[in-house]
């Protein structure tokens, strides 16, 4: 059974004293909840990953990294190697976020070094998928995610279901407080998971977790967990306040374990 995940992707909000006070109040209320089935992720700013894994230490949250630089090492300013990553034991970084794509122009090719650069120091990927409205309006929702799949997973073989997440986001549902509902989420998440079997094999697509990101909130994710394909949420403003972030994580609790 694929266990569910609840990332919080905090994007440039929180500064440290921000991040170490929601890292107290969410680190023992996790840790008196069931989490046998569920992940929970946070994502903070570069200069704070040590700072939470310390605080959070004991706790079932795990944390993530934003991005990660596609270059091994070298003169490249303000960039982050995976190795970096790798030497905080960090298991998971976000890699082609919409917002990188967009306003850094990472490419699938970039992507996709990206991608092999997190493998090889064996941190797993949570790669981001999705189209912008103009796509979707022109029906062109299936190509898109199917290349931008096809591009970052080029010649790349996996071995393991825990090697890569996959997060389905919808440029148009990002930050717009307009999520898409559970349907139009699943119809992408079941292309997404027949890809996967396509080029793979259908265990190894039916171990992988697909998330959805884009307006996530605690008011609309039963909705989203009920979907047979949607295995978690990559969440972004809704996972900046304790409260919701926690909310959230109990929704995914109960149904992980049957409740719901
Ligand atoms: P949002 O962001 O939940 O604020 O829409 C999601 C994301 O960008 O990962």
């Amino acid at each position: 059974m694929r266990k569910l995940i609840i990332a919080g992707n905090w994007k440039m909000y929180k500064g440290l004293e921000d991040a170490k006070s929601f890292a107290r109040e969410v680190a023992p209320i996790a840790k008196g909840m069931d989490t046998t089935n569920v992940v929970p992720i946070l994502a903070p700013a570069y200069p704070f990953l040590a700072v939470l894994q310390r605080d959070l230490e004991g706790s079932p949250v795990k944390v993530s990294a934003q991005d990660v630089s596609s270059h091994p090492d070298g003169a490249f300013t303000g960039e982050v190697s995976a190795a970096m990553l790798a030497s905080l034991k960090l298991p998971y970084s976000i890699v082609g976020h919409s917002e990188r794509r967009a306003y850094h122009a990472e490419t699938n090719a970039i992507v996709r070094e990206k991608l092999l650069a997190l493998m090889q120091h064996d941190i797993c990927p949570i790669l981001c998928v999705g189209e912008t409205l103009v796509q979707r309006d022109a029906g062109n929702t299936k190509d898109v995610v199917v290349d931008q799949l096809s591009g970052a997973l080029h010649k790349i073989n996996l071995y393991n279901q825990g090697e890569i997440i996959i997060a389905y986001e919808p440029v148009w549902a990002i930050g717009t407080g307009r999520n898409a509902t559970g349907e139009q989420a699943q119809e992408v998440h079941a292309i997404i998971r027949k890809w996967l079997k396509d080029k793979y094999s259908e265990t190894l697509a039916n171990g992988i977790s697909i998330l959805y990101g884009g307006s996530v909130k605690p008011e609309n994710i039963d909705e989203l967990l009920a979907m047979p394909d949607i295995d978690g949420g990559l969440i972004g403003g809704a996972s900046l306040k304790p409260d919701s972030y926690l909310r959230m994580l109990e929704s995914a609790v109960k149904r992980a374990n049957g409740e719901q």
